[in-house]
C-alpha cells in the first residue's frame, strides 16, 4: 500500500518533468556562470582533479556536462525520460542513466564515487527529516546516497533557500535553515565548504540572513 503510494507519485513527478522539459521551458541557466560556481564552490574545495562523479536529479544535463569539463567521468541521473533525453542530445560525452534515484545501488557498487552532486532536486526541497510529502524518506535516500560515496570522497548540495525555515503554501516548498541541512548531512562527515549561490562564503547561521542559496560540500568519514 505505501509502496503502491510511493510509485504513483514517483510517477506523477516523472509526468510533470517530462512536460516541463519535453516543452521547450525547461530552466535555462548561464554556463560561464554555473562553470565558475561548480570550480570555485564544489569542485575546488575536494582538492579532486578527476575521477567519478554522480549527478542525482541532473535535469537537461548541464551541470553534469560541466564536471565532465571540470575533468571527471561523469554521470547524470534523471527521473525524467525527456531530461535524459536532451541531456543526451546536447551533451553526449556525458554518461546518463534515467530511474528513480532511490535505485542507485541496483547500477552502482557502494563507495564507488568520488564526488556526489545534487543541485535542486526535488528531495530537497520538501521535509527533511522524515518520509516527505513526496513519500520519499529523505534520511534514508540521503544514507543510501553517501554509501556510494567513496569513504574520504564528497558529497555536494547545491540547493535554493533563504534559510528561514519557511514553508511556502502556494508551492509547498520548503526554504530550510541551515541547521536542517547540517543535521541531515553531518552525521556522514565533516563540513569542507560553504557558500551562497554568489560563491560568497557562510561560515554558520549567522551568515544566512539576506542570503541566495545554499552549496555545501562535506567529506565522507573514513
Ligand atoms: C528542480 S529540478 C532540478 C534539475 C537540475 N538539477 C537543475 O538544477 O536544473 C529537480 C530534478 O529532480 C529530478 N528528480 C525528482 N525526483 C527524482 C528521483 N526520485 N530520481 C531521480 N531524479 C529525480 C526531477 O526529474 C528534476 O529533473
Amino acid at each position: 500500500m505505501v509502496e503502491a503510494r510511493r510509485q504513483q507519485k514517483i510517477a506523477k513527478k516523472q509526468q510533470d518533468y517530462d512536460e516541463l522539459y519535453g516543452s521547450g521551458r525547461g530552466w535555462k541557466y548561464s554556463r560561464a556562470y554555473c562553470l565558475d560556481i561548480m570550480r570555485r564552490c564544489v569542485v575546488q574545495p575536494t582538492g579532486l582533479t578527476s575521477g567519478w562523479v554522480l549527478e542525482v536529479g541532473c535535469g537537461e544535463g548541464l551541470q553534469t556536462s560541466i564536471l565532465r569539463e571540470l575533468g571527471f567521468k561523469a554521470v547524470g541521473w534523471d527521473l525524467s525520460v525527456e531530461g535524459i533525453k536532451h541531456a543526451r542530445e546536447r551533451y553526449p560525452e556525458c554518461g546518463y542513466i534515467q530511474g528513480d534515484a532511490t535505485t542507485i545501488g541496483l547500477v552502482y557498487p557502494e563507495r564507488f564515487f568520488d564526488l556526489v552532486y545534487a543541485r535542486n532536486m526535488s528531495w530537497f526541497h520538501y521535509r527533511l527529516d522524515r518520509v516527505n510529502r513526496e513519500s520519499i524518506d529523505v534520511p534514508v535516500e540521503v544514507d543510501k546516497l553517501f554509501r556510494h560515496v567513496k569513504d574520504g570522497g564528497f558529497f555536494a548540495l547545491q540547493v535554493t533557500t533563504d534559510f528561514t525555515g519557511r514553508f511556502d503554501e502556494e508551492t509547498k516548498l520548503r526554504f530550510h535553515a541551515l541547521s536542517e541541512y547540517m543535521d541531515l548531512l553531518l552525521p556522514y562527515g565533516k563540513v569542507v565548504s560553504m557558500a551562497d549561490w554568489g560563491g560568497v562564503t557562510i561560515t554558520g547561521p549567522e551568515d544566512c540572513k539576506g542570503k541566495n542559496g545554499l552549496i555545501v560540500v562535506v567529506q565522507k568519514s573514513k
